[in-house]
């Protein structure tokens, strides 16, 4: 008897895991076959961004056709009567199923601080368009930047909208944050319309990303695309096996520390991260410490818990007192700033914001953890450092004003957070489109009920 009841209860698992397993295939698995792309001749995607000291260097990267294995690019400070230097690359040829493309990295190192410099880049005789960027002054520690989640858009989606209202609202931004998910699949396609949506900005206004699932390629193991390591040039002091991908670098009175959430795919992987993340907060002496992430450590949406990364991570956080912990992933705007500090009771612990600029929107959960909260709308963010004081700026799809704080240290690093955000709106708040389909009028009525409790409780 006992024998036949084991049988049973083994035959039922091994139904659940079969079920599972067939719907959850795509999700897990599934990699849409890549359609047929053609690079030419001329360079194209250029990129800029920095691998080393942000005062004084800059990293550009294109790419051309796999015949045009020889790449330059010409540059000139244009601050001071100067020649204009040529420096001479060799391509690197990815093929993936779809196509080939040749890539190409160069480092423009001893820049000079303050100064404007103009660049070209060549294939053969085919030249770029000359394009511009700055270096800060060194004396100048006030500085903005953009943070933008997850894009994932459709070819020729809308992404270049809110993309364009955000660079016109923060012309002199030091630099562009992407915190993953910049592409819907691992395609040349889109990865074009990504760079199609960031257009000249790319090409002036440094590029700082961490990778997230989507630039990943589905499977038992998932395999970053190459892409991503040749268009991208990050510092190379992360862990061993994420170089490039985990970094930090510090720039003006700032550390910023990428993570690659979706790297972490065993406990060696989880365990690598976390003891480097350990090191670089315990060596760290900047004022202010800004991790960025892919999978947020606080869900913004239905269904999603990312118990293992607070696990991993929180504890370290609240320890050395990091400061922001900006996200994606969600497709909810989502503001946690009084998550309790389980390391120093009492003080004020990091601030997680999770966002998304993207037409894909998901439901949302209505976490007491959660301040503020909204779905049915991309956001952007702006940020402004200075040595006193972080400041955030959310706004909607339309540009509207959404949410904000200022946070403030002082010398003993005692924090203030001032809140400066918008009265509920039920358009931001309401169940998705896709969520009254999928749901019974039973749930619907339980969703609205859970948002008039969090409204009562988040906005007396
Ligand atoms: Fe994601």
């Amino acid at each position: 008897m006992k024998s036949t009841k084991k049988l049973q209860i083994w035959g039922v698992v091994a139904i659940l895991i079969l079920l599972t397993l067939w719907l959850k295939w795509d999700n897990w698995f599934y990699n849409p076959i890549e359609p047929t792309y053609q690079t030419n001749g001329n360079p194209s995607r250029i990129l800029i961004t920095c691998s080393g000291d942000f005062l004084t260097s800059r990293d550009i990267t294109w790419q051309s056709d796999p015949e045009s294995l020889k790449g330059s690019i010409q540059y000139l400070d244009l601050s001071k009567p100067s020649d204009t230097t040529i420096m001479y690359v060799d391509g690197l040829t990815i093929k993936t199923s779809g196509g080939a493309a040749a890539y190409f990295k160069i480092k423009l190192k001893n820049l000079t601080p303050g100064s404007t410099y103009k660049y070209r880049v060549s294939n053969k005789s085919n030249h770029s368009e000359w394009a511009e960027f700055k270096i800060a002054p060194l004396t100048d520690h006030s500085y903005s930047f953009i943070y933008l989640g997850d894009v994932q858009d459709s070819i020729n989606g809308q992404s270049s909208t809110l993309f364009q209202k955000a660079f016109d609202s923060q012309k002199e931004a030091a630099f562009i944050m992407f915190v993953g998910d910049m592409i819907e699949r691992p395609h040349d396609a889109y990865w074009g319309e990504w760079f199609r949506a960031g257009g000249d900005r790319f090409r002036t206004t440094p590029v700082i990303a961490t990778p997230g699932n989507h630039e990943y390629y589905k499977g038992i193991v998932q395999k970053l695309d190459e892409r991503w390591t040749s268009h991208f040039s990050f510092p190379t002091n992360g862990p061993e096996n994420f170089l490039g991908r985990a970094y930090y670098w510090d720039y003006q009175n700032t550390r910023f520390i990428s993570i690659d959430t979706n790297g972490i795919q065993s406990i060696s992987s989880a365990l690598e991260q976390r003891s480097w993340l350990k090191k670089v907060l315990e060596t760290n002496h900047q004022k202010w410490t800004i991790v960025f992430m892919h999978h947020p450590l606080y869900s913004t949406s239905r269904g999603r818990d990312y118990f293992y990364l607070r696990t991993l991570f929180k504890s370290l956080f609240d320890k050395y007192s990091v400061d922001l912990v900006l996200a994606g992933h969600d497709h909810a705007y989502g503001r946690a700033s009084s998550i309790p500090n389980s390391e120093n009771t009492g003080k004020q612990g990091p601030i997680y914001i999770v966002a998304h600029a993207s037409p894909k929107v998901y439901d949302i959960d209505f976490s007491n953890k959660m301040d503020k909260l909204a779905s049915n709308t991309a956001t952007y963010q702006l940020l402004n450092v200075s040595k006193d004081s972080i400041k955030l700026s959310a706004f909607t799809a339309k540009g509207v004003y959404f949410d904000g704080f200022k946070l403030q240290k002082d010398s003993t690093g005692a924090k203030k957070v001032t809140i400066y955000t918008t009265k509920s709106d039920p358009q931001y708040l309401s169940p998705t489109k896709s969520y009254l389909q999928k749901s019974s009028k039973k749930e619907i009525e339980k969703y609205h009920q859970e948002m008039q409790q969090w409204i009562s409780k988040k906005n007396p």
